[in-house]
């Protein structure tokens, strides 16, 4: 029999996350991510992911923790001129795999806490550089006063975010760190399964991550919103999408049957971080309207919004522009997948399943 999509299947067994689909509900390391995103800072959680505990009491090791993510947020020299060589018109996401498949030393040996470490402090200043470049600046350098989702917003924009921007940023950060056996994920699993390395293992993850169905969907729920924000009538407008067989961006999971968690979380930081703001406005008014429909149109199926939904409105309340919507959700899930790549290379088993073959048999 044939799952397709792999959809129910259990693929590998993990102690990293939890997702309650049913109850809504997302679990790191034993902990309720909601909980984590008011106390907690992109550094901790990420160490909580990658180690199964929290750093001890006297923060040494998160001291270490983020002495070393700033060492290693410098990029070699052809990393930088690979950078300014690759073509203008190449999206944000190719980049990226680019770099980071360049960054790889060949023939690693099994992968290691250090470079995930190094992969997760790299991938903010390849974004940060070629954005630079492409708007014909200079380099950002990183700066060492820095934590890590400050110092990305100070890479990027040449100055230091205000603290409403760098606490809206850290919150998706923390929020989009790790979910489960998602696709990008499982291409990461799957190339560490051989006991290939880790850059080849996260180069196969943000190829995966990059399909509007997983990590490209925030940019395309710009577009909606701005579809919404320029029609007349915005229920008639979803009617008709839904009529014609579109899928509405932002919407449906395949865990969650209930409203995702990470969404619901965006949402308050949203209400308490921007106040007044009309994009949150209309994303508040499409997702009722399109819940409703949802509910009238698809019966059964459980869609709500996901978390790409309001990460769209945290992204515009930054001013990030949609086209680095997907490499930011990529500079936080880096940790997931480096979390999983050192589970599975510390008990592996090669991933190979089957096919079953529909094609024509040799005449005899
Ligand atoms: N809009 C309209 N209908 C939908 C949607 C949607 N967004 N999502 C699912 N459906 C319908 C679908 O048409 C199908 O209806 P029917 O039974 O009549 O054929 C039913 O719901 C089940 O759909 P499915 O494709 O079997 O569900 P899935 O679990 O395979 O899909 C999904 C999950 C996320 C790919 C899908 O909900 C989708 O395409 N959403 C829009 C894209 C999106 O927002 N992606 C971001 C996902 S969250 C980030 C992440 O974790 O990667």
């Amino acid at each position: 029999m044939v799952i397709k999509g792999l959809k129910g299947v259990a693929a590998a067994e993990t102690a990293i996350s939890h997702i309650d689909g049913i109850n809504g509900q997302l679990i790191y390391r034993g902990i309720d991510a909601g909980d984590l995103t008011n106390n907690h800072s992109f550094e901790e959680v990420s160490y909580l992911l990658w180690h199964g505990e929290w750093p001890d009491q006297q923060q040494q090791q998160l001291i270490e923790l983020k002495n070393e993510l700033k060492k290693q947020r410098g990029l070699p020299d052809y990393i930088e001129k690979l950078l300014i060589s690759l073509p203008a018109e190449m999206d944000f996401m190719s980049v990226l795999r680019t770099a980071v498949s360049a960054a790889g030393p060949a023939n690693k040996e099994k992968p290691t806490y250090s470079d995930a470490i190094r992969l997760t402090a790299m991938i903010p200043t390849i974004i940060a550089y070629r954005k630079s470049h492409l708007e014909g600046r200079a380099f950002v350098r990183p700066s060492a006063e820095l934590d890590h989702v400050e110092n990305y917003l100070y890479m990027l924009n040449g100055k230091r975010p205000s603290e409403s921007q760098r606490k809206a940023l850290e919150t998706y950060m923390i929020l989009t760190l790790e979910h489960g056996m998602n696709a990008s994920t499982f291409s990461a699993r799957v190339t560490v399964s051989t006991e290939s390395d880790i850059y080849s293992a996260v180069t196969s993850a943000i190829g995966t991550m990059k399909g509007p169905l997983h990590g490209g969907a925030p940019s395309e729920v710009i577009a909606f919103l701005v579809e919404a924000a320029n029609s007349a009538n915005i229920e008639k407008m979803i009617r008709e999408k839904l009529n014609r067989g579109e899928r509405l961006m932002g919407f449906g999971h395949r865990v969650y049957k209930t409203h995702d968690p990470r969404a619901v979380a965006l949402k308050t930081v949203l209400l308490e971080n921007a106040g007044k703001d009309a994009w949150l406005d209309l994303s508040m008014k499409v997702e009722t309207t399109a819940v409703n429909l949802l509910q009238e149109l698809k019966p059964g199926r459980s869609l709500y919004t996901n978390v790409e939904f309001y990460a769209a409105a945290i992204m515009k309340s930054i001013q990030m522009e949609s086209e680095l919507f997907t490499p930011t959700f990529t500079a936080s899930r880096v940790v997931g997948w480096t979390a999983h790549v050192l589970e599975q290379a510390e008990n592996n088993t090669i991933f190979r399943p089957e096919s079953q073959y529909i094609g024509r048999l040799p005449v005899k």
